[in-house]
């Protein structure tokens, strides 16, 4: 199923169409658990020589960063709609703009509903950040299984123990503090299948450590800046700590590799890199939120459309800051003739290309964690 749906996806017709995205959501990945191919092999070096300085500096500081979940302040009391409503304020633009659109299911809303609907959505965000980092769990230990690399494995293998603890957290903070968790978003799911089903080791280091780590870091860092409940604010930093240095990981590994690749490879890159973007602007929606505010998927997912073709959709901004500058770090910008550029310019993200690029922001943040540690 991943290649099918990945191979296909760039040019197919419906790739933007309600139908299609309604299709994608109401697939079932089951209530226990799901199982999905993974692609490509175990390799094993035999070249045990230290010879990629940056990944060994990584390595050596992730091994000295690791923290303990139960260091976090667990017995915080954590007033849910307090802080649902203060993040959902965060999106009060958002709300004005879904009200007045053309056609709006949810014109008639009150205070009330808002409240609810900022609780389902925060409970949504965590939920996912939860599924999302069991699929940054799975991908990594895969990493350490297919990348050819000693200090690649090295490194990978300090980021699988990372990926646990990041489950753990969430697990933990939506157990404890929340009610109603949210199943995997469907849409998001089958990113995470195609991108460990994948038989390249690239693609798996590209689809994982920049693209949705890249979306993670930006989901992470909105929720940490708008929200000022002391156990979530230290729990996304020192994840956020962590993430950043696994981004950093795959630019640094990305960037050698793509430089010994043929030009025809390199636009693969460049189309699952854009695909990939896509895929996380359009299709990743909060259609269970929705439902359980009584608003139909299809009347939402109409509406949601209309205010992305008129440019208004801030979420837009924090996906693609931290994705084009990684792709512009990686050489993926101009590589062949500029082909993602070019798909960047189009859809009107390629500004981004100059904002601070993930492993400048990972000394900022490692400096950061480790004063708060
Ligand atoms: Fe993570
Ligand atoms: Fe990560």
């Amino acid at each position: 199923m991943a290649e099918q749906h990945r191979d296909s996806f760039l040019g197919r017709d419906d790739v933007n169409s309600i139908e299609s995205i309604l299709a994608d959501d109401a697939i079932d990945f089951g209530t226990d658990f799901h199982a999905q191919h993974i692609g490509g092999d175990a390799v094993f070096t035999w070249d045990y020589e230290r010879t990629r300085p940056a990944l060994s500096t990584l390595y050596e500081k992730a091994k000295v960063r690791q923290w303990n979940a139960n260091d976090l302040p667990w017995d915080t009391d954590v007033d849910v709609e307090r802080v649902a409503v203060e993040l959902g304020g965060a999106m009060a633009g958002m709300r004005d703009l879904l009200v007045e659109a053309e056609g709006s299911p949810v014109r008639s809303w009150g205070d009330a509903e808002w409240n609810r609907f900022a609780i389902e959505s925060f409970n949504h965000r965590l939920s996912q950040f939860l599924h999302g980092e069991q699929g940054a769990l799975v991908c990594t230990a895969k990493i350490v299984e297919t990348v050819p690399w000693i200090d690649a494995k090295y490194y990978a293998s300090t980021q699988v123990m990372d990926e646990a603890r990041h489950v753990e957290v969430f697990a933990r903070y939506l157990d404890e503090k929340l009610e109603g968790h949210y199943s995997v978003n469907p849409a998001l799911q089958l990113l995470i299948d195609d991108v460990v089903g994948d038989t390249r080791w690239d693609m798996t280091y590209m689809g994982m450590q920049i693209m949705i780590e890249g979306l993670a870091l930006a989901a992470f860092g909105f929720m940490h800046f708008v929200t000022n409940e002391p156990l979530l604010k230290q729990l996304l930093r020192y994840v956020m700590a962590d993430e950043a240095r696994h981004v950093a990981f795959g630019v640094i590994s990305l960037k050698e590799f793509y430089a010994g690749l043929s030009q025809a490879e390199i636009l693969e890159r460049q189309e699952f890199a854009f695909e990939a973007a896509l895929r996380m602007r359009d299709r990743i929606m909060m259609h269970a939120v929705w439902e359980r505010m009584g608003v139909d998927r299809a009347d939402v997912t109409r509406m949601l459309f209309t205010l992305r073709e008129a440019g208004t959709n801030p979420f837009q901004a924090a996906l693609f800051s931290k994705i084009v500058p990684n792709c512009k770090k990686l050489g993926l910008l101009d590589a062949g003739d500029g082909w993602l550029r070019d798909r960047f310019t189009e859809i009107g993200v390629i500004d981004f290309e100059n904002a601070v690029d993930t492993e400048l922001e990972y000394e900022l943040l490692d400096a950061g964690a480790a004063a708060t540690a």
